[in-house]
């Protein structure tokens, strides 16, 4: 049986995520609440590391074989959009060549994601830049 506060809780996140729905599509909270191959890669073969003008950073961390992304992990202090969008870059990146995500920009993860309030689309940015970035210093 639930406690008062395990009821106060579950009530709480509920209604956090009622609000939620009123400005993100069901594949960002779904990516922010359960996201995809956050943490690190201890050994990677590429890695890179923004700040964004907000002051949220991104890592982002590749294993790399044949010039195919076999493995994508990230991590973030930024907010719930920044690790859903971050998520989302993962997802898109893994089993791709080189050349193919690094066409993986902010306009593809707005569209995957179905969209962020404009607010919030510099976010996306961060996570498509990081991910950029990490596949450059690896052809360095
Ligand atoms: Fe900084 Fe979202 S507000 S990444």
């Amino acid at each position: 049986m639930s406690s008062d506060f395990e009821k106060f809780a579950e009530r709480l996140q509920e209604e956090i995520l009622e609000d939620a729905r009123k400005h993100y599509t069901e594949i960002v909270i779904d990516n922010w609440m359960h996201p995809r191959n956050l943490g690190k890669i201890e050994k990677p073969d590429s890695y890179a590391r923004i700040t964004g003008p907000c002051g949220d950073t991104m890592e982002f961390f590749l294993t790399i074989k044949s010039n195919i992304i076999k493995e994508c992990r990230f991590l973030t202090d930024g907010c719930g959009t920044s690790i859903a969008c971050g998520s989302i870059v993962t997802e898109l990146a893994k089993g791709k060549e080189l050349n193919q995500a690094v066409g993986i920009t902010q306009e593809i993860v707005l569209k995957t994601c179905g969209g962020l309030l404009p607010d919030d689309e510099h976010c996306a940015l961060l996570a498509s830049n990081t991910l950029i970035e990490a596949i450059r210093n690896y052809k360095r």
